[in-house]
């Protein structure tokens, strides 16, 4: 057990918190997890109240972007508590992360730790409704005071929470998808295998116009030939070609190790269906959907579990999958990996952190 210090809220923010409208990442939990790399080593460790945090106008990170983070979920268990999905996994790609942007590696047990005790402290943030959960967001970044580009000497480790509602209040929904061949988010050598904020940046602009278009969501191709599909913006993709699931690789670097990849993949080939990690350029897409052998296409992600994608358009052609409608294998991996998490199918891949408390 670490020593974690808790210094608790005069009274709590809860009351504000429109349960029946959850919009993402709106409401903030009264507490967050701290943590310092001072000296050489992280340390104090401690749970304080959510509130605004003095800063300097040189911090470093401002300036040189020097950050990263993470997200996952806490669900209550329909059978009683509360099960973290997969923590262990983001608390390695946090420290994978951390190692492309030179910032030290935080324990991950410690990490695990201070994520359990803050959502057992904030149990009452945690919505009950269906498809509901406690979004946890672990960000680090650079606390140093300085110009000049250089790794900062001292960071900060913050864990905060959030109540969300369920992507699909009205159950799955097909998305419209822009492949752009005019913006790349990553290349080869750079930051693509990070979860880091400059992604985000970089993936701004594209998404902004794929929305004025009516887009959901822009599909990155890969930004040397401008061919092979990398990801969507905060998912992974998945085809389904003919009898075999087809998902980008990651030794390319380009792309984020998706959580939710890896359970969608270790499903698959339990349930014996054929698995492909290979590179995938867009027009073998177009080709397969020609010839009719393309039969679903889906995002993957935290915030959605599984995105069913109901059109592609690439080069002002619209490619229409199935119908536009949610495909079989979509709509079983939603309900196997959503009953997993929530209690309803059983957990036999240990996958769930349960904390034992009454909500
Ligand atoms: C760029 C990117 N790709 C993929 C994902 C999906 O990852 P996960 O399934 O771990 O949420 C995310 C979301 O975190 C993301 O931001």
């Amino acid at each position: 057990m670490t020593d974690i210090k808790v210094t608790k809220s005069q009274g709590s923010r809860i009351g504000n918190v429109d349960w029946n409208n959850l919009r993402f990442g709106v409401y903030f939990s009264d507490h967050i997890f701290v943590a310092d790399y001072i000296g050489g080593k992280w340390g104090d460790f401690r749970i304080e109240p959510y509130g605004q945090m003095p800063m300097e106008p040189s911090l470093c990170t401002l300036h040189y972007g020097q950050s990263i983070f993470e997200g996952l979920k806490a669900f209550p268990d329909q059978n009683g508590g509360v099960n973290i999905f997969r923590p262990m996994m983001n608390a390695k790609r946090l420290n994978h992360s951390a190692s492309r942007l030179c910032i030290p590696e935080f324990d991950e047990n410690i990490l695990i730790e201070g994520i359990e005790k803050l959502v057992e402290l904030d149990k009452q943030w945690i919505p009950k409704a269906e498809g509901c959960s406690l979004y946890i967001r672990p960000v680090v970044y650079g606390s140093g005071n300085f110009l000049g580009v250089h790794a900062s000497d001292t960071y900060r480790l913050i864990v905060m929470t959030s109540p969300v509602a369920s992507y699909y209040p009205e159950g799955l929904n097909p998305v419209k998808i822009l492949v752009t061949s005019d913006y790349v988010r990553v290349v080869r050598g750079g930051l693509g295998s990070a979860k880091t904020a400059a992604n985000y940046a970089a993936s701004l602009l594209g998404g902004m116009k794929a929305k004025e278009h009516g887009y959901a969501q822009v599909l990155w191709l890969d930004a040397i030939s401008r061919e092979y599909i990398d990801e969507v913006g905060a998912m992974n993709i998945m085809f389904v070609i003919d009898d075999t699931l087809v998902t980008p690789p990651l030794d390319q670097g380009t792309i984020l190790a998706g959580v939710t990849r890896d359970t969608v993949l270790a499903l698959a080939r339990e349930w014996g269906i054929k698995v492909a990690e290979r590179r995938i350029a867009i027009t073998e897409i177009i080709e397969a959907h020609r010839n009719g052998y393309l039969k679903e296409v889906f995002g993957t992600g935290t915030a959605a579990v599984i995105s069913p994608v109901g059109l592609l358009n690439y080069k002002d052609q619209d490619m229409i999958i199935n119908n536009g409608e949610i495909g079989e294998l979509s709509k079983k991996f939603y309900q196997t990996i959503t009953g997993i998490q929530t209690g309803k199918v059983e957990d036999n891949h240990k996958w769930n952190n349960h904390i034992n408390i009454e909500l």
